[in-house]
């Protein structure tokens, strides 16, 4: 079969020709239709320090897919041939203390597809079937294809309760754009968005967003007089990595106001804590997707009219792959999807 593969360690991702994966006892075999790049899959192919030390080449890459079920294990039960599915791409030890409390989301030993085993961006993937999620009601294919981040997405927006409330989410990029959606049609009063590129902040408008900032230049503070608040944003959701960002959502908190921090900074950095104790702000880190009560929540907001269609802005014949990558590495759109039907 054809596959991404990263086969040499330095800079690139060759399409190969590699075996089908086996299918072993409680495993399932999917045909993948569409995947979703994602910046973990730049930084593979850009092999930056990151990957250098996260990989072990060759490896098949690429997390975030759609596809059918041609082949079932031994002892799967619950899927059959024929189901359309998407998968979460942690792969948890199944025993450690949270794994066994049936806190998958916490397990200290986590395996990411694409990343520790083979991924995704091929013809076929093998996955435990313990990780697949099956789409009982019919979904966008482009849409199914990105439920992975759409997860980080509703995992950190859902994290603390946001109806009525006022929401600063710093960082327009697809996870920021799709947890913009949600917030909105959680029923948010006001969610305003930052970001430093004019692209991303239209795509932020599209999607819901009631006032789209960038900070380069005009300030959170102007946003909050635009919009009469008086005291401060509730709930901030950092989806930016930048530590800027995060200083100014603390700065523009409530006394009492909620952070759900996805950014991943690529180093330590200063905020300022005397502000976070004496306003009381509670900041909560999100790392990946709650298994698997994110992925019913996924399905149910999509069930319930969440458009996330604004959000994938490029599509791509899997043939066409340095271009999808270099599309997505400009940082200027959404979501970026490979085919692999075409
Ligand atoms: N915790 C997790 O499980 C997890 C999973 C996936 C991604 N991430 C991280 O979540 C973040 C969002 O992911 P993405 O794919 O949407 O990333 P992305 O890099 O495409 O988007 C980040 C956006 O932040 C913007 N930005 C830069 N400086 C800013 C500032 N000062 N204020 C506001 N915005 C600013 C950038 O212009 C960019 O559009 C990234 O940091 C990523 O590494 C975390
Ligand atoms: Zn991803
Ligand atoms: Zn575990």
């Amino acid at each position: 079969m054809k596959a991404l593969v990263k086969d040499k360690a330095e800079p690139g991702l060759w399409l190969r020709d590699v075996p089908e994966p086996a299918v072993g006892p409680g495993e399932v075999l999917v045909r993948v239709l569409r995947t979703g790049i994602c910046g973990t899959d730049l930084h593979i192919r850009s092999w930056d320090g990151w990957a250098q030390q996260a990989v072990r080449t060759p490896l098949v890459v690429g997390h975030e897919f759609v596809g059918d079920v041609v082949e079932v294990g031994r002892d799967v039960t619950e899927i059959a041939v024929g189901d359309r599915v998407s998968g979460e791409g942690h792969l948890v030890c199944g025993k450690c203390r949270n794994c066994l409390a049936g806190r998958r989301h916490l397990c200290r030993a986590t395996v990411g597809l694409g990343v520790g085993r083979d991924g995704a961006f091929a013809e076929y993937l093998a996955l435990p079937a313990s990780n697949v999620w099956v789409h009982r009601v019919e979904v966008d294919v482009d849409v199914a294809a990105i439920f992975d981040p759409f997860g980080n997405a509703v995992h950190t927006a859902l994290s603390f309760p946001l109806v009525g409330e006022d929401v600063l989410i710093t960082g327009a990029g697809p996870i920021g754009l799709m947890a913009a959606a949600v917030a909105k049609h959680a029923g948010a009063r006001h969610v305003v968005v930052t970001d430093v590129n004019e692209q991303r902040l239209a795509l932020a408008r599209k999607v819901g967003a009631t006032v789209a900032l960038n900070v380069a230049h005009t300030s959170i503070e102007d946003a909050q007089r635009e919009l009469g608040l008086r005291e401060g944003f509730d709930v901030g959701l950092e989806m930016s990595g930048n530590p800027e960002a995060l200083r100014g959502m603390i700065a523009n908190l409530t006394h009492g106001g909620k952070i759900a921090m996805l950014g991943l900074p690529s180093q330590e950095f200063a905020v300022d804590w005397a502000r976070i104790v004496m306003s009381m702000i509670t900041i909560k880190g999100i790392y990946g997707r709650e298994m698997f009560e994110t992925w019913y929540a996924m399905s149910v907001l999509l069930e319930g009219g969440l458009d996330l269609a604004p959000v994938i802005t490029g599509r791509y014949s899997h043939l066409d792959f340095e271009a999808a990558f270099d599309d997505a590495a400009r940082g200027h759109g959404g979501k970026v999807i490979l085919d692999w039907a075409a």
